[in-house]
């Protein structure tokens, strides 16, 4: 999909214009109702006494379909018209963001069916939407773009006649002349929308591929993809040198399976160290790449296990996050370690009560071999502290009891740095990720003790998102400011929004990228 700037009166016949509409009990048929009215009229006279207002309801997200008059052979305007509810529910910036993303979702399926060409989206009358939700005009139209492209995403490779939903449209964000240049708000926003979006269908599209396809193999070659395109440096290990490394939290995992093992570390700055410079200290993200979760020999019940080819969606929003940086050259140094491997029964698995060496040099007692995700990302943060990193950020679908804490909406945070944690959850929102900070106080370790090891890798069941990061806590290099979050709820839906199709939603994706992109400022505040 192209999207690009446009001047406001360049118009084409038969373009299809999308317009926001709010839901007013008192007068239906108003087109009082209509954002941005004044110039959308201006430019299209003939919307505001169009004989079919009264077929838009603008009740949230539903879409109306207004056809211009008639004029010879020129093909006719079209106005999709989308519902936003009671924008007087619009109380605060994240659920309105929300909303408008969804409704840009909803609109650009229905110009899809509509098989239209070229969507135009007219920015001044964008400007009462961008009030509601308390935002700069560039703010909202970042979260337009993400919200088209996370609705145009389907994921079909695997259909072998993929149901026609229309061509990709192209979509035109239709300005005031001179179009907004390089380096201009509006002109950044579009760049990281389509960055972004770029990033989500990325962590979408690895977390949908069934685990058969998607192996530690696969993530490995498209992390080569990655650091061939933008010039990132990749060193992978296999399991013989995960071992040598002295991994043996990880090591433990993948031992059932050791074929299915890899350690993938990029570098944004790696392809491309100035010659005699030192590296820059990197902002560290570390993703659970588990590509298939059956618990091992602690084995998990069939219901639902399907899903758990998701367990790597904190490494895909890594991926993800990497591609929308790499197409924005973002100058910041980002290293991201990722432990892939699928978590399998068989005769050389792992046994409960198994005791194993951490690179930190700690000994872990593996009491269940389901809570697998914090063995890879000891080792994991424990590596980490090879690069002297000003923070680590980790990422992981790891507990089940997130999810019972906090539903598939919300991923919980935790970190050892609470001004850093909350400028994350602040900057987390407006793009989607609804994150929730849980409490990481040291007297859950009495759970983790051991007769046998330094620490156990499971507690009891209650508290156990809590546990587990705590658990992950033990690892983190002396000194170095930390953030985990815990995605198992939000990173795989059953269900469909209008910007997400069921499936892998790319959660943590955006949120990455925009904490790196304002990483700088975010460590004077925190
Ligand atoms: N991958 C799961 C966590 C998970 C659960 C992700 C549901 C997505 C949806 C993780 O490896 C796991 O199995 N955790 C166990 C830990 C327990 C054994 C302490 C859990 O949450 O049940
Ligand atoms: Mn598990
Ligand atoms: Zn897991």
């Amino acid at each position: 999909m192209d999207i690009s700037f446009t001047p406001l009166q360049a118009r084409h016949p038969g373009d299809v214009h999308v317009a926001f509409v709010a839901q007013s009990e008192e007068d239906r048929r108003s087109p009082d109702r209509l954002l941005g009215k004044e110039t959308l009229c201006a430019l299209l006279p003939w919307l505001s006494g169009h004989a079919a207002w009264d077929d838009c309801s603008g009740e949230a997200l539903s879409t109306t379909v207004l056809y211009g008059p008639a004029e010879g052979e020129r093909p006719v305007d079209r106005v999709v018209l989308v519902g936003l509810g009671d924008t007087a529910a619009c109380k605060d910036t994240w659920s309105c963001l929300a909303l408008a993303r969804k409704a840009m979702g909803a609109a650009l399926t229905r110009c899809r069916e509509l098989r239209a060409g070229t969507v135009r989206l007219h920015l001044p009358a964008l400007e009462p939407l961008a009030a509601l939700a308390d935002v700069d005009l560039p703010v909202l139209v970042e979260e337009l773009v993400a919200g088209a492209l996370g609705g145009l995403y389907a994921y079909t490779a695997l259909k072998s006649k993929p149901k026609d939903q229309g061509p990709m449209p192209d979509l035109r964000l239709a300005a005031d002349d001179p179009l907004p240049g390089p380096g201009s708000p509006l002109h950044k926003a579009l760049s990281r929308g389509l960055a972004g979006g770029a990033g989500l269908w990325l962590a979408r599209d690895l977390v949908n591929t069934p685990a058969n396809l998607a192996t530690p193999a696969y993530l490995e070659d498209t992390a080569r993809t990655l650091a061939a395109e933008y010039g990132f440096g990749l060193d992978v290990y296999t399991a013989g040198e995960v071992l040598e490394l002295g991994m043996g939290a990880f090591a433990a995992v993948f031992q059932a399976n050791p074929d299915h093992a890899r350690l993938l570390v990029l570098d944004t700055h790696g392809g491309r160290k100035p010659a005699g410079q030192s590296h820059a200290a990197p902002l560290v993200l570390v993703g659970k790449g588990v590509t298939f979760d059956t618990g091992g020999i602690s084995l998990k019940p069939a219901l639902n296990m399907e899903q758990m080819k998701g367990d790597m969606a904190g490494a895909a929003a890594i991926l993800g996050c990497l591609k929308a940086l790499g197409e924005l050259k973002a100058s910041q140094r980002v290293v991201a370690i990722i432990p892939a491997t699928d978590n399998m029964p068989g005769p050389l698995a792992v046994r409960p009560g198994d005791v194993v060496k951490t690179l930190a040099g700690k000994t872990v007692e593996i009491i269940n071999t389901d809570a697998e995700g914090r063995l890879l990302l000891c080792d994991a943060l424990a590596y980490a502290g090879r690069f002297q990193p000003e923070a680590i950020i980790d990422v992981a679908t790891l507990t089940g009891a997130a999810v019972v804490a906090l539903g598939d909406h919300v991923a919980a945070i935790y970190g050892n740095r609470p001004l850093l944690a909350a400028a994350i959850q602040r900057l987390a929102m407006p793009v989607g990720d609804l994150l929730w900070p849980m409490p990481l106080w040291d007297f859950y370790f009495e759970e983790l003790k051991s007769d046998v090891a330094d620490m156990k890798n499971v507690g009891t069941r209650m508290g156990g998102s809590v546990n587990a990061a705590l658990f992950l806590k033990q690892f983190v290099p002396d000194g170095v400011p930390w953030v985990h979050l815990d995605i198992a709820g939000p990173a795989f839906k059953t269900k469909a929004a209008p910007d997400c199709p069921a499936g892998g939603t790319g959660f943590a994706t955006r949120t990455l990228l925009h904490l790196v992109l304002e990483w700088k400022r975010l460590r004077i505040a925190g």
